[in-house]
């Protein structure tokens, strides 16, 4: 494997100032060094102790090869038993920071706060009394893609009564753990769940409803987020002191034509059509990005619709959303290079209104395990900028980033950690060339775990999980045994790599 790096690291590191060489400089003070988990992905007993079912149990156990051999999370790493194995790893990292979700058909079984799971509730008291025992700062996702199975049969994210729901359900997070957790992020990738779960229907709930289902079920987890964002201000931001954020998830976009205005415009359209699309909103004025109503309009004219396929917020609900985050998450995993693609005669999609077209540039390397995966570390500088520059110089926390590795992986897994490594350097660079307020990097994952459509065949975990033993044993990648001595000395040694 490290022969194909040697290649591409020129590549790898074509940031406009790689002369600079931040190796050995230390990140800031109090810089948070995590690791990122989902319930879903990782816990397993997926009927234990009263869990009720979401819509990932019922989309895996319906089969019809959607899921890579029709594998499911029903047992995944098994860290609903297993908690204390990965608390091992968790310390074994000497991580700051784990970010993990919260399963919300396992608090609520049908959703609704009517009816509480106690063993879920002790269940997560658990681990965030032993992180905290073990100085290990708790993230707390609410949502991340698991929506109980309930709710999606009363609508889900297309229904109005699912904002409410999960209102209801945030509050009851607050209050049941906010005591001791005071980070928070409501919904996890809202981007990919409205596009893949409510329009290409490739992942659960598996609804195919392009060219509307996406705009719906992101305008509806817009307003959810921003009613949670709320209820904590309101009811608990002053006894509590927490933050509430949203993780939001961008490619970088490069023109394919650097000379083309019409490539540039559509590399914009690109980051509007996935993180402008929330970020505006949120971050900037209750509203969707000027270029994405535009866009959408006009091509809706065009197939002779007189209205835009995108909803409207109302007045009201513009001054609800507007400011509705603490700080900014983002998940970063790769680049990609635009070119303007007309769609005049495409049948309506998001993809066909955004008129741009994704191309690979066969100089980037891609992880072995996802083959979307190009990476692109220099791209996670571009972003950061681009985020600074646009959303008012925010306190951002890296969220997620990772690259996976096929099933079966190497446990020394050199060329995957110098993926790490240059994406560090990229991170410092960021940090005290650009300024950007970056806090925290978290890698995804802490383990191996159920990728979703991939099943156990794409390998994202600093620690291996050997899914055909019972056990489930975790053993660490060399990336995790790297990643340590980051965390230990803050900073990348210049022996690194
Ligand atoms: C998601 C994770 C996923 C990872 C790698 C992110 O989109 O939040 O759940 O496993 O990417 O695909």
């Amino acid at each position: 494997m490290a022969s194909a790096l040697s290649g591409a690291s020129s590549t790898l590191d074509s940031s406009s100032d790689s002369s600079w060489n931040p190796e050995g400089i230390s990140f800031p003070k109090s810089f948070a060094w995590g690791a990122s988990t989902a319930a879903y992905q990782v816990e397993g007993g997926w009927d234990a102790d009263g869990k009720g079912p979401s819509v990932w149990d019922t989309f895996t156990h319906q089969g019809g090869d959607r899921v890579f051999k029709n594998q499911t999370g029903d047992v995944a790493c098994g860290s609903y038993a297993l908690w204390e194995e990965d608390l091992k790893c968790i310390k074994q990292l000497g991580l700051t920071h784990y970010r993990f979700s919260l399963s919300w058909s396992r608090l609520l079984p049908d959703g609704k706060t009517g009816f509480i799971n106690q063993k879920g509730v002790e269940y997560y008291d658990k681990m965030i009394d032993s992180l905290l025992a073990n100085d290990v700062t708790p993230v707390v996702t609410l949502y991340h893609f698991d929506l109980p199975q309930r709710l999606e049969d009363q609508g889900g994210w297309r229904s109005g009564a699912t904002v409410e729901a999960f209102d209801s359900y945030a509050q009851f997070c607050f209050r049941t753990f906010g005591d001791r957790v005071k980070l928070w992020i409501t919904i996890n990738e809202p981007y990919v769940m409205a596009e893949l779960g409510y329009a290409e229907g490739t992942m659960a709930p598996g609804i195919k409803e392009l060219g509307t289902g996406a705009y719906l079920a992101a305008h509806n987890m817009i307003k959810a987020h921003a009613a949670a964002w709320h209820t904590y201000d309101r009811l608990f931001r002053k006894t509590q002191g927490g933050l509430v954020s949203i993780a939001l998830n961008s490619d970088w976009a490069e023109p394919f034509d650097p000379n083309s205005v019409a490539d540039q415009e559509a590399a914009k359209r690109h980051v509007a059509f996935c993180l402008d699309w929330f970020a505006t909103p949120i971050f900037l004025n209750g509203d969707y990005p000027a270029i994405m109503k535009s866009q959408i309009s006009a091509v809706c004219k065009r197939q002779g619709s007189p209205s835009s396929r995108l909803p409207e917020f109302t007045q009201e609900e513009k001054m609800m959303i507007k400011g509705t985050a603490d700080f900014f998450s983002l998940n970063y995993y790769t680049s990609r290079k635009i070119k303007h693609r007309d769609n005049t005669h495409s049948p309506p999609s998001m993809s066909a209104d955004k008129e741009a077209e994704q191309v690979t540039d066969p100089s980037w390397p891609v992880a072995t395990g996802s083959s979307w995966l190009a990476v692109v570390p220099w791209g996670l500088r571009r972003l950061l900028e681009y985020i600074k520059d646009t959303y008012n110089h925010p306190i951002i926390y890296i969220t997620e980033n990772g690259f996976s590795q096929s099933d079966p992986a190497a446990l020394d897994d050199t060329q995957r950690w110098e993926y790490f490594r240059l994406t560090l350097l990229e991170i410092l660079k960021a940090i005290y060339v650009d300024g950007v307020q970056l806090k925290g990097y978290f890698v995804w994952s802490l383990l191996d775990n159920f990728e979703w459509t991939c099943g156990y065949r794409s390998r994202f975990g600093l620690f291996h999980v050997d899914f055909e033993n019972p056990a489930l044993p975790r053993v660490p990648y060399k990336s995790a045994i790297e990643y340590a001595k980051v965390i230990a000395n803050n900073g990348l040694m210049k022996s690194h790599g």
